[in-house]
């Protein structure tokens, strides 16, 4: 086997091993390397490694994590990306994409200042702002800037509680995220884009008004019309991912709201709605930019 793609995460979990297996079939080495075991050379034998093994000697790299970790660390970990995909390594998804997404003001700005639909949110540091934004929007979702699977979102509609949740994450310096809450019916729409297509998409049924499929959610299979398929794939494309996975909200209002872009997607929730290896469909999309980068 001569081409190896490297696959980027902080264990080698279940995700991990579906794309090393995916590889695998399709003749090419998949190499494991922990993201928080990089080191990064500047002169001497080689520029960035795990544990003496060169990340350099892949065509490309699968980046599945970016675990939590202090500023400098997760910092670090995108830099030594960056030089990666300056060395004229393909790296899925880019660097940037995954600091675009990572960072839900970043993504949602994107996306509204492109004319997408997405509920309003208010971003500061300041604990007086964010009550006042409260009073003003009413009923909010508190999200964690780099929050996923819906963990540590609180909804709030009473000002002793905004008071009380906004002064604890004063004390520990977030970023207050503050967005409106937009009644629905409890379901919500998951599209998984890889490069300019929709290849499966899945209704999400929850048991409140979160509908991720790692908080309970039931998951259907659904077609998707025309019109949100091609807001999907503009969605991934306005951040720059090559595949992702695209929340959408059908709204009690009847529009239809992009709540998010992830550029490091899951897909077990997926898999139980469709009848091929999704793996399969990203390594084969890989390997296709890759013969491209080649040519
Ligand atoms: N503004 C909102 N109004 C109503 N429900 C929301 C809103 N934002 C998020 N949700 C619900 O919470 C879930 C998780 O929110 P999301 O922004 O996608 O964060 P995460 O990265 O944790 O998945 C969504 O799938 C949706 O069900
Ligand atoms: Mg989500």
């Amino acid at each position: 086997m001569t081409r190896k793609v490297g696959i980027l995460s902080s264990q080698r979990g279940w995700h991990a091993i579906a794309l090393e297996e995916s590889l695998l079939r399709h003749g090419v080495q998949p190499l494991f390397f922990s993201i928080t075991d990089l080191a990064a050379w500047i002169g001497g034998k080689s520029h960035v490694e795990v544990h003496g093994e060169r990340l350099e000697d892949c065509q490309a790299l699968l980046v599945r994590t970016i675990p939590l970790g202090s500023l400098e660390q997760i910092i670090f970990r995108m830099d030594a990306l960056h030089r990666l995909e300056n060395l004229g390594i393909l790296i899925i998804n880019s660097p940037t994409s995954i600091e675009r997404t990572v960072d839900k003001f970043y993504t949602d700005f994107l996306l509204r200042d492109a004319g997408i639909a997405t509920p309003r949110t208010m971003v500061t540091e300041d604990f007086e702002q964010a009550l006042a934004a409260f009073r003003e929007m009413g009923d909010v979702i508190v999200k964690p800037l780099f929050g996923s699977e819906g963990k540590g979102m609180r909804r709030v509609s009473d000002e002793d509680t905004a008071y009380r949740i906004f002064r604890s994450l004063e004390l520990d310096r977030y970023i207050f995220y503050l967005q409106e809450y937009i009644p629905h019916g409890m379901e919500d729409l998951r599209a998984f884009v890889v490069g300019d297509q929709v290849v499966a998409a899945m209704r999400r049924k929850g048991n409140g008004w979160k509908t991720n499929y790692a908080q309970g959610a039931q998951v259907e299979p659904v077609e998707l019309d025309a019109s949100l398929k091609e807001l999907s794939v503009r969605a991934a494309r306005l951040v720059g991912a090559d595949y992702a996975g695209v929340d959408l909200l059908p709204a009690e209002d009847g529009r239809v709201y992009v709540l998010e872009v992830n550029s490091i997607p899951g897909w077990r929730g997926l898999r139980k709605t469709v009848s091929f290896d999704i793996a399969d469909v990203i390594v084969s999309y890989m390997l296709q930019r890759m013969e491209h980068s080649n040519a």
